[in-house]
């Protein structure tokens, strides 16, 4: 008996000792295997005297699903264990916020913002988009619209020429929208109500001029549009795109060489140190150049000023974007700063148009 204790002291320490699973095989291979320790005294057990066999044969039985208990415990802890390891292993925290997609990290600029919500405004008024081309000609930038050749207006444009082509005509980069008021006026006939937004470029650069700009040039060409369309149009505008339907305008007596009268339009706002609140207050600020087509233009486009009549207008996207979200200096807008767009910009999602500010 004695030997067996020392017998199951010396397995249970195996078994105790085994590292893994396959160790802990092996040692119940050694035991209790077909060759095992245990299995070839328990073959033994038919030999024995009867007497001891009552005695022995039972212990030997009792041994022997004591051990093979032991070794199911031990596996089981075993299982356990490497479950344990590898849901640590594999824990995620559902809880965590997500990492951003490039949805989330893109940012929509505040000038394609603004673009995209000035277009919305007139489409809803039942203007159609219209595009020209950056690179024009001095007859449909000038004097199609009745810039007299050598007048000082066309200097003050500061233009970009391109070098002059084959048959030495100079091109311009456009320095207003003006001209496709002009291609359209050519091709179709009125009635034409339409806007024109896209690119304008001038040699200029300071707090509030970049060498290249945005405009919004819209003409309304019939038979009896006039002035006080106009201003309507205009006004509906300025209150839906800066949110407020009180917002004080004025009209003031201006000149363009396209149009007759001629006017610009200023919005009241307030000047604190850094900061410009639009639509309230005693201080004006201009935000766009309008009046009724020049009877001059009319006739570069071949249609009879008799019969036709219209108003135009052109403002800048870029300050529109400056006034309505208080961005102080305008050459940020062309820098391609990721903070400042992380900043300023929009998220894809937010639905442009007359829902308030980009909330953030
Ligand atoms: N083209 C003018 C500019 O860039 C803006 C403008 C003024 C456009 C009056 C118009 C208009 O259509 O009628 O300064």
């Amino acid at each position: 008996m004695a030997e067996w204790e020392q017998l199951e002291s010396e397995i249970s320490q195996a078994i105790a000792n085994a590292r893994d699973e396959s160790e802990l095989e092996s040692v119940r291979v050694a035991v209790l295997g077909k060759k095992g320790k245990i299995t070839a005294l328990l073959k033994d057990i038919p030999n024995m005297s009867p007497e001891k066999r009552q005695m022995e044969g039972a212990e030997l039985n009792k041994l022997r699903n004591k051990l093979t208990e032991n070794i199911i415990k031990r596996r089981a802890a075993f299982k356990a264990a490497f479950m344990q390891d590898r849901l640590a292993e594999e824990y995620v925290d559902v809880t965590l916020p997500t990492r951003k997609g490039p949805l989330e990290n893109g940012q929509i600029h505040p000038v394609s913002r603004v673009m995209e919500e000035v277009t919305a405004i007139f489409m809803d008024l039942g203007f159609e988009v219209v595009e020209g081309s950056d690179i024009e000609t001095e007859f449909y930038n000038f004097t199609a619209l009745n810039f007299p050749v050598g007048h000082p207006a066309r200097e003050m444009h500061d233009t970009f020429f391109l070098q002059p082509d084959k048959a030495g005509e100079r091109k311009l980069l456009r320095t207003h929208t003006s001209p496709v008021q002009i291609h359209t006026m050519k091709t179709r006939p009125p009635p034409l109500r339409i806007i024109a937004p896209g690119r304008t470029y001038r040699c200029d650069s300071d707090q509030t001029h970049t060498p290249m700009f945005h405009q919004l040039e819209g003409l309304v060409l019939d038979k009896s549009s006039h002035l006080g369309h106009m201003k309507w149009v205009l006004g509906e505008f300025c209150k839906v795109f800066f949110e407020n339907k009180d917002i004080r305008i004025r009209f003031r007596p201006s000149f363009f060489p396209f149009t007759e009268p001629s006017m610009e339009v200023d919005i009241c706002c307030t000047h604190s140190a850094q900061q410009i609140r639009c639509g309230e207050g005693n201080e004006w600020l201009e935000i766009l150049g309008c009046g009724m087509v020049h009877p001059n233009v009319l006739r570069n486009c071949a249609l009879d000023p008799q019969k036709y009549q219209g108003f135009a207008w052109g403002m800048g996207i870029d300050r529109l974007a400056m006034l309505k979200y208080g961005m102080p200096d305008l050459r940020a807008f062309f820098e391609a700063d990721i903070h400042w767009l992380g900043h300023y910009g929009f998220h894809p999602l937010d639905v442009a148009g007359f829902t308030g500010r980009n909330q953030k």
